[in-house]
């Protein structure tokens, strides 16, 4: 099976959001992981006044992470699915949240302008066909100092942590997500991971990019070793 791209993914995520916040509910950490990738920016205060990029918000868990750790900035919650975006839409956002329906390769197009304070990007960039174009232009979109977070599955490369991954999806995610009729997308999920860059490769690929100040930390719980956080920062000061 090829993995799922563009339109097709974005379809079988339409189909998907129905069940998608269930499914994310029995996962172990999962909300607390992505307010712990959140924190990991470092950003001041309760970011009074900041700019936020979610990209890729899905139903909007991660932009629910960056709102309960930076209640102050103003967040711009992306996503190419028009399914995932309207139930993020549909729940109970104080002001200060926008949502835009677009794909993280087309921003421009869909009024997405710079510049950002802080992109966070949680579960998206294995899902991308060309992952340097995009953190290229997430960079391009940031303001001097400003920081990218990415909180993604990204395996050690040791042998047991991609057999913990294989056994969670086979033994738990894919039986539940079959019976949702989903099963294509988390077919997808396991092979999409086991495809990507390791966290080394990935935390390279974003020096490579024109990053800097690069690091990769580890999440816990049965993530360790699958799931990483990067931050990483555009070269400068903002004047
Ligand atoms: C696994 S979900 C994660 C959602 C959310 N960030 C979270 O933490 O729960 C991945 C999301 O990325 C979106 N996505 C995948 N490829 C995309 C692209 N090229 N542009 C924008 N969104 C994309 C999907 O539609 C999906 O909603």
């Amino acid at each position: 099976m090829t993995l799922l791209r563009d339109e097709d993914l974005a379809a079988a995520f339409d189909h998907a959001a129905r069940g998608y916040d269930a499914l994310v509910a029995v996962n172990p950490g999962y909300h607390a992981h992505l307010r712990r990738s959140v924190r990991r920016l470092g950003l001041p205060g309760y970011g009074e006044g900041l700019r936020l990029l979610d990209l890729g918000c899905g139903t909007g868990a991660s932009t629910a992470a960056l709102r309960s750790a930076l209640p102050g900035a103003h967040i711009t919650a992306v996503d190419a699915s028009a399914g995932m975006l309207e139930r993020a839409a549909a729940k109970p956002w104080a002001q200060g949240v926008s949502f835009v329906h677009a794909p993280a390769e087309r921003l421009a197009e869909a009024g997405v302008t710079g510049p950002f304070d802080a992109v966070f990007a949680a579960y998206l960039f294995r899902n991308v066909a060309d992952p340097d174009a995009v953190l290229t232009s997430v960079r391009d979109l940031l303001a001097p100092g400003g920081r990218l977070g990415v909180h993604e599955y990204t395996l050690s490369g040791r042998r047991a942590d991609r057999a913990v991954w294989t056994l969670v999806c086979r033994g738990i995610v894919q039986p539940a997500a079959t019976v949702l009729g989903d099963g294509e997308l988390y077919r997808h999920l396991w092979r999409s991971v086991v495809r990507f860059d390791s966290a080394d490769r990935f935390a390279d690929r974003v020096g490579s990019a024109g990053f800097d100040r690069v690091r990769t930390l580890p999440l816990p719980g049965w993530q360790t070793g699958i799931t990483h956080t990067f931050v990483a920062r555009r070269p400068g000061t903002t004047a």
